[in-house]
């Protein structure tokens, strides 16, 4: 009896299971005494089965596994094969093919029933033996043993581990499988199967005698709520495009004339099979997997559908009970007039942005982005006045944008066009997210769009926009002279004549390192002209951009001022010309020059308050 956490630490001596863990023994118990039902016989090699098997597994699309019971002992997979069968057959003909060969209506009727389209001799749906026959004979590949291939390779991937045949069953059911055989007749009778099918039954035998055990199938069922990904072994077993198909026949279908009770009583797409599996998918979050060999009278497994019941119920997994969205879609909305790029700018710029800030919105996005949740974004910035020039969206924290939301978004495009305004799409994954969002583009609502690989670049290229409209002066490039520094606001003449005796010039090519991190304080810099960038080295690897400083800043008096090592480092993003003033001639002034001193400490002192401040708005604004 396995009673493990796979991926947990392994026990310690006094072993204390998880919270899941400890639930799905407590249900394990609850339901270990329950003896109705009866195994399979009518394949006379299940009726081999034990009815005390007894395992329950659940898998979560993050590859975390919790079992308890019988869950490494093989059985067969029996119906639990078709619908991944069905996926097999959707990938090889594609969806229009195959429901021209099966329909996807609940036929209310017994697995085995012969339920055909009246006329057309369809079969109702993929999940009764008549339609899984026909999706069989869908399979491609040239020959028999491909075919078989084809079909035990797609098992084996959605459970993540080489599956094989129990040749015994399949030989138990090929002999005895006349009911199968009729129908397979008749399907070839209304030529849904377009030649003998022999080829087909025996695929369809093999397909429901592969060996799987419980762990297998709450990975099976993981794998559907995954997207088609195995959540272990990251192995694709189908294409995502069939996963809503092949989970809509299952919630239809899957429990044949009980599928209407199962949705009621439990509410997630499974499947059952007379080996006595039953599989169970919550679309996004786990798979479940139940092994119990005694059967009701419809073909289902009694404890696995108790089980499944019980833990939807208790822990509210019906999907027509979606859970409350954990977070809105937005995590942080605000306006340039309370965040700023990490552009540092000049008193006179910043006084545009204060005043014309709230024309640029940002909106930091998170999670996945469908119709429901991308919708109140669109409408806000849809709503907003007429005085909104720029709508930034962050996708820095999603995880997922679907085909809807992408078009959605490239409908705002078209709409921020026809009004003037831009759109910036900042940290979008692309190739990952938004893939069909270029193709809905026209080339006039194209022009409207800016992708900016960093969030703050997207709000320096909005301050960029704003100041071009609004700002009567743009900063200088260069200054002539120490006189027009910031650093040297207030001070007298003779004081800048003495700094300007003091300081050294000195150039640095753009890209070049001006000081580095943990490099001894040795001086205090007058930007004369070009651009800085603080930067600091990420622990995970890469820099993150602390601040961008023009003509007319300092840098550098930090470690100056409070002693210790330089905490980040400084980049020349353009060509630089700097003023130097060393830390020794710096510290002399107290007693040489102690006006000019004072001056710049006052200077100093200001900008550091100014960042304060606004770095205070800006905490303010983001946790708001
Ligand atoms: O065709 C049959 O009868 C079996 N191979 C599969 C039936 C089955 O698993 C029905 N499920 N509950």
């Amino acid at each position: 009896m396995a009673m493990t956490m796979t991926k947990r630490n392994a026990t310690s001596p006094a072993r204390v299971a998880s919270p899941i863990q400890a639930y799905l023994e407590r249900l394990h118990v609850q339901f270990a005494g329950s003896s109705s039902g009866r195994v399979a016989n009518y394949i006379p090699e299940l009726a081999k089965a034990d009815p005390a098997s007894f395992g329950i597994v659940i898998a979560t699309v993050d590859g975390h596994v919790y079992e308890i019971g019988t869950t490494r002992q093989a059985f067969t997979i029996q119906s639990i094969s078709k619908p991944l069968v069905y996926g097999v057959a959707l990938e090889d003909c594609g969806g229009e093919r195959v429901q021209q060969a099966i329909g996807v209506e609940p036929s209310g009727d017994a697995f085995n029933s012969i339920s055909l389209e009246p006329g057309s001799g369809r079969p109702l749906n993929p999940m009764i033996n008549a339609g899984a026959i026909a999706a069989s004979s869908l399979v491609g590949g040239p020959t028999r043993e491909a075919r078989l291939a084809r079909v035990v390779d797609a098992i084996s991937a959605y459970a993540g581990r080489p599956l094989a045949v129990d040749e015994a069953v399949f030989e138990s059911e090929r002999s005895t499988g006349h009911r199968n055989r009729a129908i397979g007749h008749m399907l070839r009778n209304y030529d849904i199967v377009s030649e003998d099918p022999e080829p087909a039954l025996e695929l369809y035998f093999k397909q429901c005698s592969v060996l799987v055990d419980c762990r297998d199938l709450a990975l099976i069922a993981a794998t559907l709520a995954n997207s088609g990904i195995n959540p272990v072994s990251g192995q694709r077993a189908v294409r995502a495009e069939f996963i809503g198909p092949i989970l809509s026949v299952m919630t239809t279908c899957g429990m044949y004339d009980f599928a209407g009770e199962w949705v009621y009583r439990v509410g997630m797409p499974a499947k059952s099979g007379v080996g006595g599996g039953i599989i169970a998918v919550l679309p996004g979050q786990l798979g479940i997997g139940v092994f119990s060999p005694a059967l009701d009278e419809r073909g289902n497994s009694v404890r696995g559908a108790k089980v499944c019941e019980a833990i939807s119920s208790e822990l509210g997994l019906h999907f027509l009970l979606p859970p409350r969205p954990s977070a809105s879609t937005v995590r942080a909305r605000y306006t340039l007039a309370s965040v700023r790029s990490k552009r540092r700018r000049p008193a006179s710029e910043g006084r545009v942005l204060d005043e014309h800030g709230q024309r640029a919105a940002v909106f930091e996005l998170q999670g996945d982005l469908r119709f429901a949740t991308i919708e109140p974004v669109l409408r806000e910035i849809f709503d907003a006045d007429e005085g909104l020039h720029f709508a930034v969206l962050d996708f820095k924290r999603v995880t997922h944008a679907d085909l809807a939301a992408t078009r959605m978004l490239a409908g705002l495009v078209h709409c921020c066009a026809a009004r003037g305004q831009q759109v910036v799409l900042t940290r979008v994954r692309r190739g990952e997210l938004l893939a069909a969002f270029s193709s809905e583009l026209n080339p006039h609502s194209a022009r409207s769009v800016s992708f900016q690989p960093q969030l703050e670049l997207g709000l320096e290229w909005c301050e960029r926009g704003l100041l071009e409209r609004y700002a009567t002066a743009r900063a200088p490039s260069a200054i002539a002279g120490l006189a027009e520094h910031r650093l040297c606001v207030g001070a007298t003449a003779a004081d800048v004549a003495h700094l300007e005796a003091l300081v050294e010039r000195c150039q640095f090519e753009a890209g070049a390192s001006i000081v580095r991190r943990g490099d001894a304080a040795d001086a205090l810099y007058f930007l004369m002209r070009g651009e800085v960038s603080v930067i600091v080295e990420l622990p995970q690897g890469g820099f993150k951009r602390l601040s961008t400083l023009s003509a007319g800043m300092g840098f550098g008096e930090s470690a100056l001022i409070a002693g210790g090592v330089r905490s980040a480092d400084v980049r020349a993003d353009t060509a630089v010309d700097c003023c130097t003033l060393g830390a020794e001639a710096f510290a002399r002034l107290e007693h040489e020059r102690p006006s000019l001193m004072i001056r710049l400490l006052h200077n100093l002192l200001h900008s550091t308050a100014n960042t304060a401040v606004r770095l205070t708005s800006e905490v303010a604004a983001l946790e708001g």
